[in-house]
């Protein structure tokens, strides 16, 4: 090789060799070595210097030059890149160096929130237990001592699949289901999503989530109920939150109650208070004393058993203790809103 279109050659062919091959310490000695060395290609051209024809000499001379100079740049600001990756000498990955948080992401504060309502409850005995989300009639209105004429069961209450499947409306299909498949005692919550033809406003959604409740045993009465939903809504509220009782009417339950919390927000001082409207109460959700009649289509002596019940919608308590004005952010998936749980 001793023409300038040879020394053009080498000349590529170690800038590509230098990009590619010498990926660290080690290897990019060797292409020194290989390239720039005493005994390496550059210094073999230039030695053939003195056998070229006198008047070849000088380009040949000056061209080799030039790719020394400029090889020698290459590896330099190479071994520069290769150093500020790492320690010198070795691998370009500095274990050392704290590494990059990667964003993993978190529970939904639904999940969240349902995931602590259940713990609450387990201290109290209580197990969870899911049902089916579709379901036929039986489950969802007779058993629960709703007859063929109730309104609840009127298409503009509830989402029908078929003229007997129905999307539920809420999670007391569930204590049903639980109680068809074993004997008393029954300590069960079970959260879950709902589903009803609403139009979606500020506190309305065609989906929200439920936390339905049931206790079945000998001796079960309405003061269990109202110690267990103190214990309860002191538990997740705060200590200092009051509970009341306002009678009213459910099917399944008789008596029937809904249970309130005091204003956390005002404590009852405000008028204009956004949460309470100034009454010092906030409406959880309904509960009672489990009717004689859903106790006997499953079949449970009502001479012997009794029971309480309730439900809660988990989305109303998300907003209660957080003082979230508005459903819908909750299922936007804003992450900026979500982040903040
Ligand atoms: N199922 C009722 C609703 O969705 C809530 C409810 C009230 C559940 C009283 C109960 C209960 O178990 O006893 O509005």
């Amino acid at each position: 090789m001793n023409s300038i279109a040879g020394l053009d050659e080498l000349l590529a062919e170690a800038t590509a060799q230098l990009r590619e091959a010498a990926t660290n310490a080690e290897s990019l000695e060797q292409w020194r070595i290989r390239y720039l060395g005493s005994h390496g290609e550059v210094k073999a051209l230039m030695q053939q210097l003195k056998d070229l024809p006198p008047a070849e000499k000088p380009a040949f001379g000056k061209r080799i030059n030039e790719i020394k100079q400029e090889l020698t740049a290459s590896f330099k600001k190479r071994k520069g890149e290769l150093t500020t990756a790492g320690p010198a000498g070795k691998s370009a990955i500095d274990m050392t160096l704290p590494g990059t948080p990667v964003s993993i992401g978190h529970k939904h504060i639904i999940t969240q929130t349902i995931e602590e309502i259940a713990e609450i409850f387990a201290r109290m005995g209580f197990e969870v237990a899911y049902g089916p989300e579709v379901e036929d009639e039986w489950h969802i209105f007779d058993a629960l001592n709703m007859p063929a004429s109730h309104p609840a069961r009127d298409p503009l209450d509830s989402f029908y699949i078929t003229d007997s499947v129905i999307l539920r409306s809420e999670t007391s299909n569930v204590q049903i289901r639980v109680m068809e498949s074993k004997p008393p005692p029954i300590r069960i919550i079970s959260p879950g999503r709902v589903y009803r033809p609403d139009t979606v406003d500020a506190t309305h959604s065609f989906m929200f989530h439920q936390i339905e409740g049931l206790y079945v045993d000998e001796g079960v009465s309405m003061a269990d109920l109202k110690t267990h939903l103190d214990q309860f809504c002191k538990a997740y509220f705060g200590h200092g939150v009051a509970t009341r009782f306002r009678p009213h009417f459910f099917p399944f339950t008789e008596p029937s109650a809904e249970v309130d919390i005091s204003c956390h927000i005002c404590a009852g001082d405000r008028e204009d208070c956004p949460v309470c409207k100034g009454s010092g109460w906030i409406e959880l959700g309904g509960c009672g004393m489990v009717d004689p009649n859903v106790l006997k289509a499953v079949n449970y002596d009502t001479e012997k058993y009794t029971g309480y019940a309730f439900g809660f919608g988990i989305e109303r308590m998300v907003m209660r203790k957080y003082n979230i004005p508005d459903i819908r952010i909750l299922f936007e998936n804003d992450v900026r809103f979500l982040r903040q749980f």
